[in-house]
Formats: C-alpha cells, structure tokens, sequence
C-alpha cells in the first residue's frame, strides 16, 4: 500500500511468531524494516528471509527490557533509513503470554512492567513519526 511503501518500521521480537510475521508483512508493503529480538539466531534467520525477499532490512540484537538496547535499535533505524514511522513491540517469552524473557532476577516479569514503557519511550521521545 502506498502509504506503507518506502517508510520504517521497527519490529521487537521478530526471530518468530507474531513478530516474524509482521516483518515480514511490512517488508512486502515496501517498507524498510528494522527487527530485534534476544535470540540471535532466530533473529539473522528472519534477516536473511527480508534481504531475499529484497526488503531493506537493518538487524539488531535486542533485549526490550533495556533501554539502552532500545535506543540503540532505534539509533540504528534512524541512521540507516532516517524517520522511523511505525513501531511493533512483540516480544516475550514463549509460553508466558505477554512476557519477555528478563533473566536473573527479572526473570517473569511482563512486557507491560518492562519493555513495554521502554518502548513507549521511544515513542513519546519522539522518535516515531507519521511524516
Ligand atoms: N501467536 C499468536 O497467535 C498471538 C495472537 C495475539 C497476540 N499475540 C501476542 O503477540 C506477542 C508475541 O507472541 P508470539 O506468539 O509471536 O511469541 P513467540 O514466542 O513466537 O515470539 C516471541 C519472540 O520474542 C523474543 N523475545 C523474548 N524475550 C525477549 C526480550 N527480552 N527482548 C527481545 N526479544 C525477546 C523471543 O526470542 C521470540 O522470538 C505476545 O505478546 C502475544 O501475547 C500472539
């Protein structure tokens, strides 16, 4: 669709699943697309699927409950493609709806506790526009 084309998307928790599909769903829309996730594997495996598929894509190694990794994801978008225009938090641990996998004593606590406002954070800095 043509008000898809060409922009950014950043896509957390795009090794599998929910997140891996909408990877690869925007990259057949035209958009570029920039993914984390905290499994690295999974994460160059729905890399290479996009660079084959021909999609501009920029991989990043990311835990959403950091925000360091957060801002560096997103410092990676901008510096790739300039504006990020749509942000798609998936991540989380598998079998635990909605939760990511925190480690130590994170350990089970939920997107929505962590990586959530994180995320939100990049939103609201501003990061994310519609332009
Ligand atoms: N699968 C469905 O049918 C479905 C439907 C509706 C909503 N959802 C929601 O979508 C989200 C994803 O579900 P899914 O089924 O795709 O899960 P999934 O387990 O297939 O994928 C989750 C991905 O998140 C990654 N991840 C885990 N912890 C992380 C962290 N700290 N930082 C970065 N990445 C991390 C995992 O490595 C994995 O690749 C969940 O919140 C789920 O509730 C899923």
């Amino acid at each position: 669709m043509e008000e898809f084309a060409g922009r950014t998307a950043i896509v957390t928790g795009a090794g599998s699943g929910m997140g891996k599909a909408f990877a690869l769903r925007w990259g057949a829309e035209g958009m570029n697309v920039v993914i984390g996730d905290i499994q690295q594997d999974a994460l160059d495996t729905t890399a290479a699927e996009l660079s084959a598929a021909g999609v501009p894509v920029a991989a990043l190694r990311t835990d959403v409950s950091k925000l360091a990794d957060i801002e560096a994801l997103a410092d990676a978008a901008e510096e790739r493609f300039g504006k990020i225009h749509l942000v798609n938090n998936n991540a989380r641990r598998r079998g635990l709806p909605g939760r990511a996998d925190l480690g130590g004593d994170r350990q089970g606590l939920g997107l929505d506790a962590v990586g959530q406002p994180h995320v939100g954070d990049l939103r609201a800095s501003g990061r994310s526009c519609r332009g």
